[in-house]
């Protein structure tokens, strides 16, 4: 049996405001597996993942490879989950772009010709080689999309988290990183509001609207529910329109 990965049950967050995001989320993740994670905007997809890895913290029950969500075991779990945040601002906070994606690398104390093998390799899959001396900061949204993404990718973990990974790419960057995430083995769980890209990459959907799950399944019998997406102000995807 594949092994399962991530395990949430009961889990509630409410931010510290009162806004009560998650609520009663149950979930399984198995290896390999590659979910998206689809709603309206505001349905709790990135408070979702930022439990993923422990950066949120709500009540309720979440074990990733069977360790509980506890601050003693948040460094093993960081080194196994690797999260790209929608927002690029937040992962980036390096001098370099270099600096940026090796971080992740040096904290797991790789030796160091493996780390600039691991950046070296990293920005290549995301068409950013020789943006090793730049300041992330100076660069296009888009651009500092497929350097955060470079930052996880670097560190090759067992899980990849990515909130919008397709979200400000221009269609030759959007089409190369669909056609990465079909390659990468690791088991993924992708937040979008990209339909398209998830029919292509992900295997299950799982369909939160304020805080809960209100579907989940099978990709295709997800995306083709006309009625289903549009109770939850999503629509088909261009590709299942006939
Ligand atoms: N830092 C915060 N403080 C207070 N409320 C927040 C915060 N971040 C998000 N929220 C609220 O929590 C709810 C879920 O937000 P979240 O960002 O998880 O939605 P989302 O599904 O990722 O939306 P989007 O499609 O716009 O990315 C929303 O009502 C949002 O306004
Ligand atoms: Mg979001």
């Amino acid at each position: 049996m594949t092994e399962k990965i991530i395990e949430i049950k009961g889990l509630h967050y409410s931010y510290p405001d009162g806004v009560a995001a998650l609520r009663a989320i149950d979930l399984d993740v198995f290896e390999g597996e590659s979910i998206g994670v689809i709603g309206p905007n505001g349905a709790g997809k990135s408070t979702l993942l930022l439990h993923l890895n422990g950066i949120l913290r709500g009540e309720g029950d979440v074990r990733v490879f069977g360790l509980e969500m506890r601050d003693e075991n948040l460094k093993k779990i960081r080194s196994k989950i690797g999260l790209v945040f929608q927002d690029p601002e937040s992962q980036l906070f390096m001098p370099t772009v270099f600096d940026d994606v090796a971080f992740g690398p040096i904290n797991m104390e790789m030796p160091q010709a493996k780390v600039g093998e691991q950046v070296a390799k990293a920005l290549r899959e995301v068409d950013m080689t020789g943006s090793e001396k730049r300041a992330a900061h100076h660069m296009s949204f888009g651009e500092k999309k497929r350097v955060s993404i470079a930052t996880v990718l670097s560190m090759e973990p067992r899980v990849l988290v990515f909130d919008e990974p397709t979200g400000n790419l221009d269609p030759k960057h959007r089409r190369s990183l669909i056609n990465l995430l079909k390659r990468l083995k690791p088991t993924k769980v992708i937040a979008t509001h990209d339909l398209d890209m998830v029919a292509e990459a992900c295997s299950r959907v799982i369909l939160l609207d304020k805080g809960e799950i209100a579907a989940s399944g099978n990709t295709a019998d997800i995306l083709k529910d006309k009625r289903l997406l549009e109770a939850h102000s999503l629509e088909l995807p261009p590709s299942f329109i006939k």
